[in-house]
């Protein structure tokens, strides 16, 4: 697993003001779908693509398109729904896959209760998309159901770590075809699964 934290002013300025806790929800969801954007640029580095010749106004030439098959991105149902217009602007052709997961408050483990996305991902691109990677749980399961479908190449956008997250994805992810994009990895975890500084509760911001 690679880590790729995306070292920009403009991104640390977006997600400066979605830390403030006096941002308003509309506001909130806009800034994230911004930030998602940027992180995209980066996470897409190595999207796949064919040599394809066309002709301009003045001469034919060679060019790139995005391979077959065509990428999947799969938001996690709620937070990550956030995450999806941000992600498509730049990958209009991509399939769009879902993923409902909840994380317990009490025990912090993750749990499935809606997946709809193809059953056989072999040879496929898949970008996850959830804003928050806490203890890592949530996306380890999600990874490893995409990874089970065939997928060979994973990435997740995540617009804040956890050190802990990270290192439990390190960990569980050992030598697994998967990077992880994010604008910062923060200090730590609280006693509450809360990332610190972090930024609150995702879902709730957006959709609370
Ligand atoms: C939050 C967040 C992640 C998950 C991260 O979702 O959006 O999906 O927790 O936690 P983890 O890394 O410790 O697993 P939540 O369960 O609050 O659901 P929501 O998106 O519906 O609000």
């Amino acid at each position: 697993m690679r880590i790729h934290v995306v070292d920009h002013p403009l991104v640390a300025h977006k997600l400066t003001t979605l830390r403030d806790k006096r941002t308003d929800s509309p506001t909130f969801r806009r800034l994230a779908d911004e930030l998602v954007t940027l992180l995209a640029y980066e996470a897409t580095r190595d999207v796949r693509t064919e040599q394809a010749g066309i002709e301009t106004p003045v001469t034919a030439t060679t060019g790139v398109r995005l391979s077959h098959p065509r990428p999947l991105v799969v938001p996690i149902l709620r937070a990550g729904l956030g995450m999806l217009e941000g992600m498509v602007r730049l990958l209009p052709t991509a399939e769009v896959g879902f993923l409902g997961m909840l994380r317990n408050e009490e025990t912090l483990q993750a749990s499935t209760y809606a997946t709809r996305m193809p059953d056989d991902l072999s040879g496929r691109q898949v970008y996850v998309l959830d804003p928050m990677l806490a203890t890592g749980g949530t996306l380890i399961a999600a990874i490893n159901e995409l990874i089970t479908r065939g997928a060979d190449d994973v990435t997740a956008l995540c617009l804040l770590a956890a050190p802990e997250g990270v290192k439990l994805m390190e960990r569980e992810l050992d030598g697994a075809p998967v990077t992880v994009v994010t604008a910062a990895v923060d200090e730590r975890l609280n006693e509450h699964g809360y990332i610190v500084p972090g930024l609150g509760d995702a879902g709730d911001r957006m959709y609370g």
